[in-house]
């Protein structure tokens, strides 16, 4: 039987049971069950008896000293994907796959920091100073102010920060820390959960900026921690695209700014460039018009972005014909293709149909619904769409055209890119843009046939 302080602890979200399970009822996971050590004894029982509680002090909202400015890294890409700096005191995670450069952006992070004059460190659990500074050499960040280390044990952590009091501290990754008071391995929900505490608790207590780093299994979550992502105070997740040279940090948790913050970047051989326009890396080359593209006028967080969406529809021999998304949702292509048969009577059912978010972004916004719409549309009639246009709306089932948030800043973006045109729900105008309305699909569909007929067809 287990001891007292021993209990069985899901390794992916943290949940505790009395007795082993194949499968953990909070997550849904199979085998991540494992018996761990508790870090302290159930309450009543066998621990020392609680003591009379001291009485907190209670203080206004307003507070009596000033707000502390946020500290910026010098990087504007990192900044606003953080919601404008970092917050003295806060906690920050940064997850995402091995070997997608958060080792390198966080050195550049620190280096930017440095420059900007806080006392920085970065302490690795994975790599030998050696190493980094070998990456600082090929970053040509070999000069920058930032104090380097290579430690896993928390208690030795711990010291030297209240020692050295940094103004920022950077921990690559949370998952090599151990804390030497308790039996779990590290990696383990219980290890990883409490070296975390400790080092909010330091934060807090000492107004250091904190960034831990966290590795991501290939289904998104933050191996094991996802316990960690509710103590932090923000959580950004660095992305790549197979294949791709750009990278997204993006925000989806912030206590102190906007989820939903992109910065991009692009990994060149000398670290991580910030991309100032992200729209150049979404839409094609100019050139002849060709049918099945669409620019989609997005929106990230605050920050317009315009992405061209491709559809091929050819016709097929084949008794179910082919459906193929890449950056969509393939439940929300078969909900198109449903309405636009139902409502209009466009029929893709002989036909194979291929939607692709170009430059391999990957769209979860409903307004670029009537953007893929206009794609397959064009592709179907073979009538190229005019390059000067963007399109969004989200479409409904009964086939209306519904208007979407931020219309302004995505307009904005089109004018500011040289579009001179957009098809947009009804409430969206602009001073520059020549807005055409889209009420319901059925104007989309007379839009996109008065379009003169390629040249060349697209399909054989
Ligand atoms: P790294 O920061 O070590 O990734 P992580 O910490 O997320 O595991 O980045 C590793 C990859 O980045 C590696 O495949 C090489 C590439 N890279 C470059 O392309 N250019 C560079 O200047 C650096 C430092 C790395
Ligand atoms: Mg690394």
């Amino acid at each position: 039987m287990a001891r007292q302080s021993d209990s069985y602890v899901c390794q992916s979200c943290g949940a505790a049971y009395g007795k082993w399970a194949g499968r953990c009822e909070a997550c849904g996971e199979w085998n991540t069950i494992a018996l761990e050590a508790s870090e302290s004894a159930p309450p009543g029982g066998l621990g020392p008896k609680p003591s009379k509680g001291k009485v907190i002090e209670l203080a206004t909202l307003k507070g009596g000293g000033a707000v502390e400015p946020r500290v910026m890294t010098g990087n504007l890409e990192f900044d606003r994907a953080c919601g404008g700096g970092l917050v003295p005191g806060s906690a920050l995670l940064i997850g995402g796959d091995p070997g997608v450069g958060k080792s390198t952006l966080l050195l550049q992070i620190a280096a930017g920091l440095g420059a900007a004059g806080e006392k920085v460190a970065y302490i690795s659990g994975e790599e030998a100073p050696e190493q980094i500074r070998l990456r600082a050499r090929r970053l040509l960040l070999d000069d920058a102010p930032v104090a380097l280390a290579a430690a896993t044990a928390l208690r030795d952590i711990l010291a030297t920060l209240k020692a050295e009091r940094p103004d920022a501290v950077i921990i690559d990754s949370i998952q090599t820390l151990w804390s030497d008071a308790l039996p779990a391995a590290p990696g383990t929900v219980t290890q990883v959960r409490a070296c975390t505490q400790e080092l909010i608790r330091f934060a807090k207590s000492s107004g250091c900026i904190l960034i831990l780093v966290g590795h991501v299994t290939k289904d998104g979550q933050i191996a094991g921690p996802r316990v960690v992502e509710h103590m932090v105070d923000a959580v950004l997740y660095f992305e790549s695209e197979q294949g791709r040279s750009f990278r997204l940090l993006r925000a989806v948790k912030n206590r102190f700014g906007a989820a939903h913050e992109i910065g991009v970047f692009e990994m060149t051989g000398a670290g991580l460039r910030e991309v100032a326009n992200p729209s150049e890396l979404f839409l094609s080359e100019g050139g002849e018009p060709v049918s099945g593209a669409a620019v989609f006028a997005g929106v990230e967080g605050t920050r317009p972005v315009l992405v061209e969406i491709q559809a091929l529809v050819s016709p097929s021999s084949l008794a179910a014909p082919r459906r193929a998304v890449v950056g969509w949702d393939s439940a929300r292509l078969s909900m198109l293709l449903a309405v636009l048969d139902a409502r209009c009577g466009m029929d893709f059912g002989r036909h194979d149909v291929f939607l692709n978010v170009a430059g391999g972004m990957r769209i979860g916004d409903p307004a670029a619904d009537l953007a893929a719409a206009a794609a397959l549309l064009s592709s179907l009639f073979d009538s190229p769409l005019p390059r000067d246009c963007v399109v969004f709306g989200e479409v409904a089932l009964s086939g209306a055209v519904r208007p979407v948030s931020q219309a302004d800043t995505r307009l904005k973006e089109a004018g500011k890119l040289g579009f001179s045109g957009a098809l947009a729900p009804a409430g969206a105008a602009d001073q520059t843009l020549r807005v055409d309305r889209a009420e319901t699909l059925l104007d989309l569909v007379a839009w996109t046939r008065a379009r003169p007929q390629s040249r060349h067809r697209q399909t054989g």
